[in-house]
This record gives C-alpha cells, sequence and structure tokens, in this order.
C-alpha cells in the first residue's frame, strides 16, 4: 500500500543543518559557479571543477551524490538528486590501440538538468544529456540520451516509461467526465 506524506523541506536551513556539513555548504557556495537559494547539499556530496557547475533554487542533493563538472553542468530549479547519484561530464577518448587509454585524454559534453526534476537514488547520468523539465529517474537508471520532458525513465540504458502530463491529463478528463 502508498501512503502520501509531504516533504520535510518547507524549513531549507532546519534540513541543511542537520544534514550536511557546514564547512562543505560554505566551501560550495563559493566555489560553485552559481549557486542558487534554497540548496541542500547533505553529507558526502564530492564536487569535481566546482567552477563548472551552476545550480538553480530550492535544490537538494543528497548523500554521496558525485558530480565531475567538467564539461558542464547546469542543475535547475527544484531539482532533486538522489543518494549515490553519479554525474559524470567527461569519458576518457580510446579510439587508439597503440598508445595507453590514460595518456590519449579527454572529451568532455555539459550536462542538463532541467527545472522541477527528481533523480532517484543511485543513478547514472552520462555526459552531453539533457533531462527535461519534470522528469522522473527512476532509482537505478543510467542516462546515456536526452529525456524528454515530464517523462518517467527508468532502466539501463534509462528508457521513458511514461509522461506525467499526458497521465495529469488523462487523470483530469477522467475528474471531468465524472463531474467533480
Ligand atoms: C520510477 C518510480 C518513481 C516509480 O514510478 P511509478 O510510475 O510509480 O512506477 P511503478 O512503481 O508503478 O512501477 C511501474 C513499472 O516500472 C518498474 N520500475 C519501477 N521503478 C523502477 C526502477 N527504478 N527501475 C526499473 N524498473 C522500475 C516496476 O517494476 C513496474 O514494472 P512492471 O509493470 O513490469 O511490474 C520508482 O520506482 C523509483 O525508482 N523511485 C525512486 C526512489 C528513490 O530513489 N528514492 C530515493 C529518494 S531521492
Amino acid at each position: 500500500m502508498k501512503t502520501a506524506v509531504t516533504l520535510a523541506i518547507t524549513d531549507p536551513v532546519k534540513l541543511v543543518r542537520a544534514l550536511q556539513s557546514e564547512a562543505l555548504y560554505r566551501h560550495y557556495r563559493v566555489t560553485c559557479g552559481s549557486f542558487g537559494q534554497n540548496v541542500a547539499l547533505w553529507k558526502g556530496v564530492k564536487v569535481y571543477n566546482a567552477d563548472k557547475l551552476f545550480i538553480g533554487n530550492d535544490v537538494a542533493i543528497t548523500e554521496d551524490v558525485w558530480i565531475n563538472a567538467q564539461g558542464g553542468v547546469y542543475i535547475g530549479d527544484g531539482v532533486l538528486i538522489g543518494p549515490r547519484t553519479i554525474i559524470v561530464t567527461m569519458n576518457h577518448i580510446f579510439d587508439r590501440l597503440d598508445i595507453p587509454i590514460r595518456e590519449q585524454g579527454l572529451e568532455v559534453q555539459p550536462i542538463v538538468i532541467e527545472d522541477d526534476v527528481w533523480i532517484g537514488a543511485g543513478c547514472i547520468i552520462l555526459p552531453g544529456v539533457q533531462i527535461g523539465r519534470g522528469s522522473v529517474i527512476g532509482a537505478g537508471a543510467v542516462v546515456t540520451h536526452d529525456i524528454p520532458p515530464y517523462s518517467v525513465a527508468t532502466g539501463v540504458p534509462a528508457t521513458v516509461q511514461g509522461n506525467r502530463r499526458e497521465k495529469s491529463e488523462m487523470a483530469n478528463t477522467a475528474c471531468g467526465r465524472s463531474g467533480f
């Protein structure tokens, strides 16, 4: 049985104090490319190339999220990122066989996470991906392609299972028909 409870991010300051190291918060607030209002960074969050991480308002990045922002990471307003998620903007180049991979350099691509996206626990978001506004990424998904707005996407690689907008329209229509 599913039971709905209210998400207790009504007092972000309290939440921030309870769940994050004050030092971590102060560090990323000044080192990130931009850092909005009411950003909650939970314990264990690790960001490389923080100057290329741009965070909007009312964002929660939870425990042990790992972000390599070398190619640029843009996180919109109201985004929730589940624990142990990895956001990585770089690949090692491995075209040649005559030199080791570690000497072939890197290729970077930006990642864009639009407003009001929820990324579940343990996801991996790969370079060059754009996750459309209002989307939900199920726990454990590996996002390799762009996700259209309001999608629910799950799996490895992540595929779109449904669209929140269509579901909501259907619910509204059903209410209309029944006269509510
Ligand atoms: C994706 C999610 C939001 C559920 O969405 P939903 O539309 O309510 O989906 P349902 O629970 O009705 O499941 C629908 C189908 O998707 C499958 N599914 C659900 N979550 C999945 C996931 N993360 N990966 C793969 N398949 C998943 C279900 O098994 C089900 O498959 P079936 O129809 O073959 O039985 C949820 O399962 C999820 O992953 N939540 C993340 C929880 C989390 O990480 N919380 C940490 C706090 S940030």
